[in-house]
């Protein structure tokens, strides 16, 4: 499926090569960052957004058909990610009408909207205006009309958005008790939620499916690894000798003793540490050493100081943010920006700007022929665009390794204000 929404100037591709087979009974979520497509999939496949190629079938309806939307509209539910309700109606008239929008028999739409206020929680307020209503009430009063008539697919576009937690948790259980008999498609920027509810879960970013699996699946294969909380019981604190008195920090003698076992064993370093725990992330490839080690480890926890270790794959939170700076660097690289780069020894170069590898230009000695190359470290400022946040040692360029200039690139913009350009080097030639 893809949907393309300029057709005067360059196209712009919104969703692009989507495809995904939603079940029934399951619940199906999409998770990007903002503008990744996930709205304008939901606006397809209900026949809000025309699709400019593809096609999507629900329940062996057409999407494309006029025909097939008519028979889709009648069984589906929709919650949009912004409410659209009417300010003079109250919760009550706003399901009455859409239950019989729906074609429930108008003998049953009194109970019905009775119950589907009761299950969201508005009943006491199922008289009054909906232009009164906080936020929250507002989105409670959107899912439950997407759940009303027993529809067959129902999407809900960012449900939870604006709910206290409390509320968020009775509509979490309303959403999974909804799975039953039907197909559920979430969209969420709550990682929680997204965890809790989903059967499986897809990541779009920049109008791509990028992966697509159970949350345990994504973790173990996108995830940098497992994430080792260690506590300690608070015993042993001993004063630094190396600090003054007026800025005393205890330090744990356990706790360095176990931040050197695990390096020493596993050569990770704490990502977090307090004077009570320690946090390691311990990459996939160490996976063979984990069940000896934390066998070890659990050995001597008395001699350590030990009160509790936990073990768990890494975060959902994790897998988004390690997809989303993929796409970033992806798309980065194909526009072929350049950026400066400021070396620490103080020359200054531009480079692509995403590019992994860079040969630095003039460095070519009789000791180093192919000169020196480093590893730009990215980073994603507060609007998600790449950055760049550091660079490796210098290292020489290794022998069998290409230089190329970066593609499109004029001879006269190769040198810039920023310095001369740097060479791009294929991350799978770097031994
Ligand atoms: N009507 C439109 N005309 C042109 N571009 C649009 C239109 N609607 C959306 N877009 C663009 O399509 C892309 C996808 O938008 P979409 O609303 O689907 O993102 P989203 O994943 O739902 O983001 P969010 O998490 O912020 O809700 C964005 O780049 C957006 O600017
Ligand atoms: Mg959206």
């Amino acid at each position: 499926m893809g949907c393309c929404k300029c057709k005067t100037t360059k196209p712009f591709h919104s969703v692009k090569g989507l495809w995904v087979n939603l079940e029934k009974d399951q619940l199906f979520c999409l998770l990007g960052p903002n503008g990744a497509g996930k709205t304008t999939t939901i606006s397809c496949l209900t026949g809000i957004t025309p699709i400019t190629g593809g096609d999507a079938l629900i329940y062996g309806h057409s999407v494309r058909s006029s025909v097939g939307m008519s028979n889709i509209r009648r069984m589906i539910g929709v919650c949009p990610q912004f409410d659209i309700l009417w300010d003079a109606l109250t919760a009550n008239e706003h399901l009455e009408l859409f239950a019989s929008i729906k074609g429930l028999p108008p003998a049953t739409i009194k109970s019905v909207a009775e119950e589907s206020l009761a299950r969201v929680k508005l009943s006491q307020a199922a008289n009054v205006r909906a232009g009164s209503y906080s936020g929250g009430m507002k989105r409670r009063l959107s899912v439950a009309i997407a759940l009303i008539g027993d529809p067959k697919l129902v999407f809900l576009d960012e449900p939870t958005t604006g709910m206290d937690p409390i509320t968020r948790r009775h509509v979490w259980d309303i959403i999974e008790e909804a799975k039953k008999g039907r197909a559920i498609v979430l969209t969420t920027h709550s990682m929680e939620e997204a965890d809790i509810l989903s059967d499986r879960i897809a990541i779009m970013a920049k109008g791509k499916l990028r992966c697509i699996g159970t949350s345990i699946r994504l973790k173990s294969k996108f995830g940098t690894g497992y994430i080792a909380n260690v506590n300690f019981s608070g015993n042993g604190h001993t004063q630094s000798p190396n600090i003054s008195s007026n800025t005393e920090v205890p330090v744990n003698p356990n706790i360095e003793t176990v931040k050197w076992f695990f390096k020493e064993r596993l050569d990770v370093d704490p990502k977090e540490e307090s004077r009570t725990f320690l946090t390691f992330v311990i990459p996939h490839q160490k996976e063979p050493l984990l069940t000896r080690f934390f066998g070890e480890l659990q050995d001597r926890e008395g001699e350590f100081g030990i009160s509790d270790i936990q073990l768990g794959l890494t975060t959902l939170e994790e897998v988004f943010l390690n997809i989303a700076k993929q796409a970033e660097l992806e798309s980065s690289t194909a526009e072929g920006t350049l950026v400066t780069l400021n070396m620490s020894s103080g020359a200054s170069i531009q480079i692509p700007k995403g590019a992994r590898f860079v040969g630095i230009p003039g460095t070519e000695t009789e000791e180093h022929p192919r000169g020196i190359m480093v590893e730009v470290y990215w980073d994603q400022d507060d609007n998600g665009s790449l950055c760049i946040s550091g660079h490796s040692d210098e290292i020489p360029v290794p022998v069998n390794v290409e230089l190329r200039r970066p593609p499109s690139l004029s001879r006269r913009a190769s040198m810039g204000r920023g310095g001369p350009v740097g060479y791009i080097i294929d991350p799978n030639q770097v031994p």
